[in-house]
């Protein structure tokens, strides 16, 4: 297996960093290797938050659902998708533009999350450790106020990195599903029950498949979070909509 592959296979998240900061030129790396992703037109339909601020770190951990963590992050970086400023870039050249709609944030949102997922490997190359918080979409209202965000731009995913703590080192990593779970050859094939409960084997050894999945779902799917991420979702997407509507 090949470094690159090597490095994939081992990365996973981390919630708990030691208390020390990442050197300036290892954040410009990570940073610089955001810039290096691929883009849709080479538009880069992105930005790119630090957040420096202690203060502000601390407000994040909390409205993204109480994750403590956050704060304790020596890097904290917020991936906008952004279709603002191109139109920007229109108007100062006096073109007269359409509204945008849902498919511009949909190219901005696959721009803004394989950037993302670049300063992730590239941390790991460097020993940093990182975990996603999806948690970034919730409380629209608060984090457009706090983030001083314009219409049009999106914070889809953020990022926290750090230096792993050794417990966090030898941390098991969350199994996979199989690959033949996952990939299909040219369609797609709805999975029927048996299949499904076959995918679940592993995970719901325990509990059995009924039980686990349940507390799953309850923790998850239909949990007071994940509620209040899709209605904050909604309100992002509204100014994306008008177009449509
Ligand atoms: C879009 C996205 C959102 C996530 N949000 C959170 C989060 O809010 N809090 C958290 O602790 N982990 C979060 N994670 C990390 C996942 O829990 C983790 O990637 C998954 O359990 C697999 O584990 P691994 O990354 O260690 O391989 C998120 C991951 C992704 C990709």
């Amino acid at each position: 297996m090949n470094a690159v592959l090597q490095l994939l296979r081992d990365r996973k998240s981390v919630r708990v960093f030691e208390e020390r900061p990442i050197e300036l030129e290892k954040k410009q790396a990570i940073l610089e290797a955001c810039m290096e992703a691929p883009s849709a037109g080479n538009q880069q339909l992105y930005t790119i938050l630090d957040i420096t601020d202690q203060l502000l770190k601390e407000k994040l951990a909390d409205t993204c659902d109480h994750q403590s963590f956050i704060a304790k992050a020596p890097l904290v970086l917020i991936f906008c998708a952004d279709v603002m400023k191109w139109l920007d870039v229109y108007e100062e050249a006096d073109i007269s533009y359409r509204e945008p709609g849902t498919g511009d944030l949909l190219l901005a949102i696959e721009d803004a999350m394989i950037a993302a997922q670049n300063a992730v490997v590239a941390a790991s190359s460097l020993g940093i450790g990182s975990c996603y918080i999806g948690d970034i979409l919730e409380n629209c209202e608060i984090h457009r106020e706090l983030l001083n965000l314009p219409e049009y731009v999106v914070p889809i995913g953020m990022v926290v990195f750090g230096y792993p703590t050794k417990n966090q080192l030898e941390r098991t990593k969350p199994k996979r599903f199989r690959l033949e779970d996952i990939v299909m050859e040219n369609t797609y094939k709805r999975k029927d029950g048996k299949a499904l409960r076959e995918m679940f084997e592993e995970r719901t050894k325990e509990k059995g498949y009924d039980e686990w999945v349940h507390a799953f779902c309850n923790r998850k799917y239909n949990s007071d979070f994940s509620k209040e991420m899709s209605r904050s979702s909604s309100e992002y997407l509204k100014n994306f909509m008008k177009e449509e509507n």
